[in-house]
């Protein structure tokens, strides 16, 4: 009984709370191990000199500005990843929000626009391809960025994990119908469940880190070789294009291409560090619980097999079931078989650090944020709802603890 106290006393030391000091007993006994935080913006704790140094070289590639006879533009919304992801540290998130637009039609349906639904800000000079938002385009909306702690334990969780936890047709009746987000990742050239983006809308970070850099910084790699059209004006974007062709070259030295350094710098990124846990914090997470918010913010989820040691079967604490809802906020964009009304629970470790919330930075306060969920979590909002003003603190305690 001692042991098992001094047991419960180390895991409190390291930043663990009640349910999950439950949780951790419960993997200890089934022989997998627990990742707490790190600090923000740390490498996983205990990685090899080897990965040490990809993760150096990829963290170098991450915040390197990059310039128009390097590939940037023509259109853009950002010279560097940093750029957006900055805050606290390198690897996190931002107050940026990018547009996004397409087109619902007169029958309900929602059609992606050609060239994609990323609307970029910025052209290089002659600035003869900036973009100005297509008259066709019906549905406008922002999406904030998002930090990206801790992702190589989000990509290293097997997609039977997802496809077990949803509930499309809600069989169990508790109005609550996550769905997986099936997406073609092009790293793997599979179909595979997406877990990262507003709309899980990728599978792994190669494939993420691709596509940003394409999308955000207009330089084409291996995955997406070509440059964006907003707009579908690729004659006029290819016209002003002073690096044509692939623009990510693979280093000489390393043999790594500039998306392969960003794979391993957010593979290996660390997770959010828990903040101090208080008697109000340990209210909190009960009355989380008590009111149905775990329904979709799933404490916690297990890696599998991986052959970076650091995320091979490791339990982390997220937050996010990373699956697909409709909470009544969402942006009216269709992306791939996401549908308008429908969003990711985004995860809650280090929210924070992450206000304005929601995924376009309506809510300025995490009240706020909790009172606009609606539809699948009307419910659990209604829980909230009831508790005393003492006991919402306590909920927003435990939240400001994560
Ligand atoms: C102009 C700002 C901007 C720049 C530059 C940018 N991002 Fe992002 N990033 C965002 C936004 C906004 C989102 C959310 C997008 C969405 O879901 O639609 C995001 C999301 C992500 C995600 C998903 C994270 C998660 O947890 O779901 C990854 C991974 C990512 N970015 C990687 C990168 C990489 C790598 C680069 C550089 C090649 C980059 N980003 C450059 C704004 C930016
Ligand atoms: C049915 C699933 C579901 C339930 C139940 C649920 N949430 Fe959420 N939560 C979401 C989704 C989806 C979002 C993202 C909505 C958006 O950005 O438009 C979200 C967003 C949030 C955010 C903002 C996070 C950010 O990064 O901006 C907070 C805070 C939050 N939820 C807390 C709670 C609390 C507290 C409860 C319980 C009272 C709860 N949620 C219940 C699905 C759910």
């Amino acid at each position: 009984m001692l042991s098992r106290i001094c047991f419960s006393l180390v895991l409190l030391a390291v930043g663990l709370s009640g349910f999950q000091i439950l949780q951790v007993k419960r993997a200890v006994s089934q022989q997998e191990q627990i990742v707490t935080g790190t600090e923000f913006g740390d490498p996983l704790p205990a990685i090899t000199a080897k990965d040490f140094e990809l993760f150096r070289l990829g963290l170098e590639d991450f915040t390197e500005v990059e310039n128009p006879d390097e590939g940037l533009g023509p259109v853009f919304n950002g010279r560097s990843c940093a750029e957006c992801h900055s805050v606290p540290r390198i690897g996190g998130s931002s107050t940026i929000t990018e547009v996004r637009g397409g087109i619902r039609k007169d029958d309900g349906s929602f059609e992606e626009y050609a060239g994609g639904s990323v609307m970029q800000m910025f052209s290089i000079p002659p600035h003869e391809t900036q973009i100005t938002i297509p008259p066709e385009i019906n549905v406008i909306a922002r999406r904030k960025s998002l930090a990206l702690f801790g992702n190589g334990l989000v990509e290293a969780v097997p997609d039977a994990v997802f496809m077990a936890m949803e509930d499309p047709d809600d069989h169990d009746a508790d109005g609550i119908s996550g769905r997986a987000h099936r997406v073609q990742d092009k790293a793997s050239d599979r179909t595979r469940i997406g877990r990262f983006g507003w709309k899980a809308q990728q599978a792994t970070l190669l494939a993420f880190g691709a596509e940003a850099y394409r999308d955000e910084m207009g330089i084409t790699n291996d995955l997406f070789p070509a440059e964006a059209c907003p707009g579908g004006d690729c004659e006029k974007i290819n016209f002003f294009n002073p690096v044509p062709g692939l623009q990510d070259a693979r280093d000489l030295t390393t043999g790594l291409r500039g998306i392969d350094n960003f794979e391993n710098f957010m593979k290996l990124l660390g997770p959010p560090p828990r903040g101090p846990i208080s008697e109000e914090v340990l209210e909190g997470e009960k009355l989380f619980h008590s009111a149905g918010c775990v329904a979709c913010h799933i404490p916690s989820l297990v890696t599998g097999a991986s052959p970076v040691k650091a995320l091979n079967f490791k339990r982390f604490f997220p937050y996010s079931d990373f699956l697909l809802h409709d909470v009544g906020t969402a942006d009216g964009i269709g992306q791939g078989d996401a549908r308008p009304e429908e969003i990711r629970t985004p995860p809650l470790w280090g929210v924070r650090l992450r206000a304005p919330f929601l995924h376009d930075g309506r809510a300025s306060t995490l009240q706020e944020a909790i009172e606009l969920h609606a539809s699948e979590a009307l419910k659990s909002r209604g829980a909230y709802e009831k508790l005393s003003p003492e006991e919402q603190k306590a909920v927003v305690a435990f939240l400001r603890s994560l």
